[in-house]
């Protein structure tokens, strides 16, 4: 299939309405801590066994179109011996594969960070595309302070992210382009709101200077709210100060924006996620591609014990259920049960 046409078709699969991504990709430590947090020891035996779980959940498909996942997991079998990719088409979701990988300090600009991984990003893609990867995921994450994040940031933060999606294009992989303005601080709104969009208007220029197309993208940000030290905002607030800057920031050429969770609950992620979809018709599909705030219930219930599956299994379809109706304003606490 021509390139064009392979990444056009893995968009429109990817931004059905009612769907959305469930990121589970998390690094070794990243995936440790959360183990830990629920009693068990993070093994790679550990790590197949609970991927395994949730992406079988019957009818996960339904609500999730795409789950991004860690190398490791893309060449893991299921408990079942199916490949992970092929048990994921098969439950009609696309695989995909993070890419980056990770942050350090971002030199002569202290208290900033930089994403590290176009060294032998091509013939990495080549071989996930090998394994079945359709789509990829890159983040860079900017911390905000009074005087973070600094311009040198914002600037080697965005080309990196815009090298990484031209990368991806080249080969027939969607890129999910992911600046994360971090939640953690005492900052106020108007401040974060401040940070995202020069953050958010770095991107885009960044974008088209490596003529990264649009139409062939996914945007992961993060919304605007508060610092999480902070009381948090209401809904239809968050709603509309995210929207505000996107609109001033955001071409109407890109399909999906899908938001990554950043730290707020499941339920406080539903709910913003609702609101933004009750705010009238946007140019953009707005989604999610949470990571915590789908599977930390999930986790829960699992426990580190296979016995707890099926219940692992209703917790994951639950919160996918419902960031599905938020998807078209349609959920209400009430649908929590
Ligand atoms: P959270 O939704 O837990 O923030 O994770 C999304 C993600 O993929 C961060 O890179």
């Amino acid at each position: 299939m021509p390139i064009q046409d392979e990444l056009a078709s893995t968009i429109q699969r990817l931004i059905q309405p009612g769907q959305g991504i469930l990121a589970a990709d998390e690094s070794h430590p990243t995936i440790a801590k959360r183990f830990t947090a629920v009693g068990v020891e993070s093994t790679e035996e550990k790590r197949r066994e609970y991927r395994s779980l949730i992406f079988s959940a019957p009818g996960l498909g339904e609500f999730i179109s795409g789950v991004i996942l860690f190398e490791e997991t893309l060449g893991q079998q299921s408990l079942d011996k199916v490949p992970i990719p092929a048990m994921l088409e098969n439950q009609g979701i696309v695989p995909g594969i993070k890419v980056d990988k990770g942050k350090k300090p971002l030199v002569n600009a202290p208290g900033d960070e930089i994403t590290f991984g176009l060294d032998g990003l091509e013939d990495r893609l080549e071989i996930y595309k090998n394994q079945g990867a359709r789509f990829a995921k890159w983040r860079n994450v900017f911390h905000i302070s009074a005087t973070l994040p600094s311009r040198q940031a914002v600037e080697a933060n965005a080309e990196t992210l815009a090298r990484y999606g031209a990368v991806c294009q080249s080969l027939g992989i969607v890129p999910i382009v992911e600046p994360e303005v971090l939640i953690d601080g005492d900052h106020s709104i108007e401040r974060c709101a401040e940070v995202s969009e020069a953050v958010l208007r770095e991107v885009f220029i960044a974008l088209a200077r490596h003529r990264v197309a649009l139409e062939h993208m996914i945007l992961k940000p993060s919304m605007v709210t508060p610092g999480k030290d902070c009381p948090k905002a209401p809904p239809e607030q968050v709603a509309e100060a995210t929207l505000a800057v996107f609109r001033r920031t955001v071409p109407a050429a890109v399909p999906g924006i899908n938001f990554l969770s950043g730290g707020q609950t499941p339920e406080e992620a539903t709910e913003n996620l609702n609101a933004l979809n009750t705010m009238g018709t946007q140019p953009w599909a707005l989604s999610f591609s949470y990571g915590r705030a789908l599977q930390e219930p999930a986790q829960k219930a699992w426990a580190g014990k296979l016995e707890n599956g099926p219940a692992a299994q209703e917790a994951i379809l639950k919160r996918a259920r419902l960031n599905g109706a938020a998807r078209s304003g349609t959920y209400s606490a009430i649908m929590e049960g």
